[in-house]
């Protein structure tokens, strides 16, 4: 297919889109803030009207639509491609505008590294620089996986061109089976990024609180990494919740040690959902979102909060410092890993 034009009516902007590149990757590519989560159809935060033109939808039954969306012709940004000119409505701002622009290049697996008993560190080398915040992410395409997998990085931004991911392994999942047990060092992938808006406000003069679930751990130890680099450490706390089911899921701490102020500056704080007999777990038990709530000791206000992992931790975290603690809408980051 060639380049198509897309003009948003919205704000009287033109990007083109390149061949194989969806709405939303030409749009952001081209700097323009067009309002997005995920990348990925689950979130429904890119949701467009077509004015004008054809496009082609990618994943029809993308559940970041409703019934109701799509009886009223909306599309999904990032699952949608113009098959030539298009006029659209999509909502804008400038917080969406990305800091440093995607690009697509190939990459290839370094080395791997077994985190828990299913969790992997992937780490691969890419052809230019890895420009990216602590906390974005990136697309993989997989060989052999039709669509992209959006993956956050666990490292920071650096010139050696390392891209480190950390992956939960999915029961029946295409992408992470290909990850596991197909993927051997040397292999090739294309790697489109970086994206997403949770990352790291340096500026911020606020103690900071990260909350992993599960596999949201690499997102939040990028963060970490990052604050502890910036030197945003030698005057703030940093507190690291991480959400596990069952003790054997915990992590993170083996990370965040050889992070300069880890036990002083760096408070790390594992919680179980599935604690099983006391032998087995003596930490704090129950939903992550309930422990955030009693255990820091200023109130939740004063803090800078960034969370990724499952929706329903993310929902219960943003209700509880939303509606219960007031805490205002710029001082919560956080992915919903769909
Ligand atoms: C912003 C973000 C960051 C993430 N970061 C991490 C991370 O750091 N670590 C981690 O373990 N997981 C992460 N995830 C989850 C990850 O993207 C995958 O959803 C997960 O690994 C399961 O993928 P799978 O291919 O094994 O499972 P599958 O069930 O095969 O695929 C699940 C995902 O693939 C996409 N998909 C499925 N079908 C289609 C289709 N027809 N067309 C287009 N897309 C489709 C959807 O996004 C769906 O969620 C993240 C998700 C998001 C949105
Ligand atoms: S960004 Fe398109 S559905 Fe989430």
């Amino acid at each position: 297919m060639t380049d198509a034009t897309i003009f948003n009516e919205k704000d009287g902007t033109t990007c083109t889109q390149a061949a194989g590149d969806t709405i939303l990757r030409a749009a952001l590519r081209a700097g323009q803030g067009y309002s997005y989560e995920c990348n990925s159809g689950g979130c429904g935060g890119c949701k467009f009207e077509l004015v004008s033109g054809e496009i082609e939808t990618l994943w029809a039954d993308a559940p970041g639509l409703t019934e109701r969306d799509r009886k009223r012709g909306r599309h999904l940004a990032c699952q949608c491609r113009a098959r030539g000119p298009v006029t659209i409505k999509a909502a804008t701002a400038a917080e969406y505008q990305p800091k440093i622009l995607p690009k697509r290049q190939r990459a290839h697996l370094l080395a791997t590294r077994d985190i828990t008993h299913d969790i992997r560190e992937f780490r691969f080398l890419a052809e230019q620089d890895a420009e990216f915040l602590p906390g974005q992410f990136a697309m993989l395409d997989l060989p052999g996986v039709e669509s992209s997998r959006a993956y956050s990085l666990a490292n920071t931004g650096n010139r050696q061109c390392e891209w480190h991911f950390q992956v939960r392994r999915v029961l029946h999942g295409k992408g992470t089976h290909t990850l596991f047990e197909k993927l051997a060092v040397g292999d090739d992938i294309g790697l489109d990024g970086p994206y997403g808006v949770a990352y790291l406000r340096t500026k911020s003069p606020r103690d900071i609180v990260c909350v992993a679930g599960g596999s949201g751990l690499a997102p939040m130890v990028s963060i970490a990494r990052g604050a502890a680099e910036s030197g945003l450490l030698t005057e703030r706390k940093l507190y690291f919740f991480y959400g596990a089911r069952t003790p054997r899921d915990v992590c993170g701490e083996a990370l965040l040690r050889t992070l300069e102020g880890y036990g002083d500056r760096i408070v790390y704080i594992p919680v179980v959902s599935l604690p099983g007999d006391k032998d087995e777990w003596s930490g704090a038990s129950g939903y992550v979102h309930d422990t955030v709530a009693h255990v820091l000791p200023a109130e939740l206000a004063s803090y800078e909060f960034y969370f990724a992992g499952p929706p329903p931790m993310t929902q219960a975290l943003q209700e509880l410092l939303m509606v219960g603690h007031k805490v205002p809408f710029e001082q919560i980051h956080f992915d919903r890993f769909f």
